[in-house]
């Protein structure tokens, strides 16, 4: 078979931000994992949107809210597609992955808790799948149980499964952590949990982007994602729910469009996903964010895969070299992330030092003070690829972190 070349200038060229200029000098943008930058098209799409086809959906008998609908129902198609949800009524679209997990949280899980009962996470979640299971635990009086991970930022297996037991009512996990950049074993965490009849949600954020997602495959309950780390616009993300609980569960919130028939004595609810969509909802975020499928399925995700793979090994031995430098994170199974630490200078001197190259990361805890208290560290510097990212941004870094040991002397 042909493998064609992974033209990643050629892509570069599709993304406008990414030949600007910082500080008089060329931008190194390795902040991925807070948000991706947007491509051409999916800038076109939001634009011809609010041009020339702004209406509401659902709504209208007119012209532009029946194209507006169309092209609105062809997004939900996409989002299906591009994970292998069975139909594309088990996808709903909300806010981001954050809210994902609360609507989950508060419409799936609350319901079934009762004192006593457990939801299993990991210790390498993000706080918006650690703080909605806490919500959720005060409420109803169940608790919250943490699998460990081990020094190379991997989860322990055994120790999950000794946790697993008839008293847990759900295990969420995320598929990809933003702090470590491992890659959690998910198909194998569901295969353990479903053993045990107990659904599993798969935080999804970090890994759409870097990685192609069948969820009939893995089986998950329930999976979340944001559109804004998929090079689509930011405020809107997606909960995709087997249809079979989705159907079970109450509505998240009320208002318009959720509804089949209102009196003051009745609400009679629309059915899935509309009962999940309560008010109008972000049109243009949704056609865009089908706009940024598109781009990334022309490309392929398992060459995307490929690529990000070969420049995370890049890195590595880039970055293993610079003396005093501990990578946070050396799971075996990895994606994208390269968080670390120097001897030298706290992460935010060097953040900001690196900014002042012109290379952007991020700097802190990355919303996951867990890990960061696990590792023994305040913070990390991270830097964190997509597809677009190339040998010389690495390169860059490097010579941006040297610059720090001229400061930190
Ligand atoms: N969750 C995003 C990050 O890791 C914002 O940076």
């Amino acid at each position: 078979m042909m493998t064609t070349v992974f033209d990643v200038q050629q892509y570069r060229k599709d993304f406008p931000a990414l030949s600007q200029k910082v500080y008089g000098k060329p931008l190194v943008y390795l902040d991925n994992a807070a948000t991706a930058q947007k491509p051409q098209c999916v800038i076109d799409t939001l634009d011809r949107y609010y041009s020339a086809e702004n209406a509401n959906i659902h709504r209208g008998i007119h012209y532009l809210s029946q194209k507006a609908t169309d092209a609105f129902d062809e997004a939900r198609d996409k989002v299906a597609r591009f994970i292998n949800a069975k139909e594309s009524r088990e996808i709903i679209f909300v806010r981001g992955a954050t809210e994902g997990i609360n609507l989950v949280a508060q419409s799936y899980v609350r319901p079934l808790l009762k004192p006593g009962d457990e939801i299993l996470i990991t210790w390498m979640e993000h706080h918006s799948n650690i703080v909605p299971w806490q919500m959720v635990a005060e409420q109803t009086g169940a608790k919250l149980k943490v699998t460990p991970i081990n020094d190379a930022g991997e989860l322990i297996l055994p120790e999950f499964e000794k946790l697993l037991s008839e008293k847990t009512k759900l295990v969420s996990v995320t598929h990809i952590s933003n702090a470590l950049g491992t890659i959690n074993p998910v198909k194998k965490i569901i295969q353990m949990a479903h053993a045990l009849s107990v659904p599993v949600l798969v935080d999804g954020a970090q890994s759409v982007p870097h990685q192609a997602v069948d969820v009939q495959d893995l089986d998950a309950d329930f999976f979340v994602f944001s559109g804004h780390k998929l090079f689509g616009p930011t405020g809107i993300g997606v909960v995709y729910g087997k249809a079979e609980h989705l159907e079970k569960m109450p509505p998240y919130q009320g208002g318009g469009d959720m509804i089949s028939a209102v009196t003051f004595e009745k609400t009679l609810y629309n059915k899935i996903p509309y009962k999940f969509e309560a008010g109008t909802p972000h049109i243009a975020g949704v056609i865009g964010l089908g706009s940024a499928i598109d781009y990334v399925s022309a490309i392929g995700m398992s060459r995307i895969s490929a690529y990000e793979h070969e420049l995370l090994e890049y890195g590595t031995r880039a970055l293993s070299k610079i003396p005093g430098l501990r990578l946070i994170g050396t799971a075996k199974e990895k994606a994208s992330i390269l968080s670390f630490v120097l001897e030298a200078a706290h992460p935010h001197d060097i953040g900001t030092i690196l900014d002042q190259e012109g290379v952007a990361i991020r700097a802190g805890h990355h919303c996951a003070m867990p890990v960061m208290e696990r590792f023994g560290v305040p913070a990390t510097v991270r830097a964190s690829f997509a597809f677009y990212n190339t040998h010389e941004d690495i390169d860059a870094l490097v010579r941006a972190i040297n610059k720090v040991f001229e400061v930190f002397r």
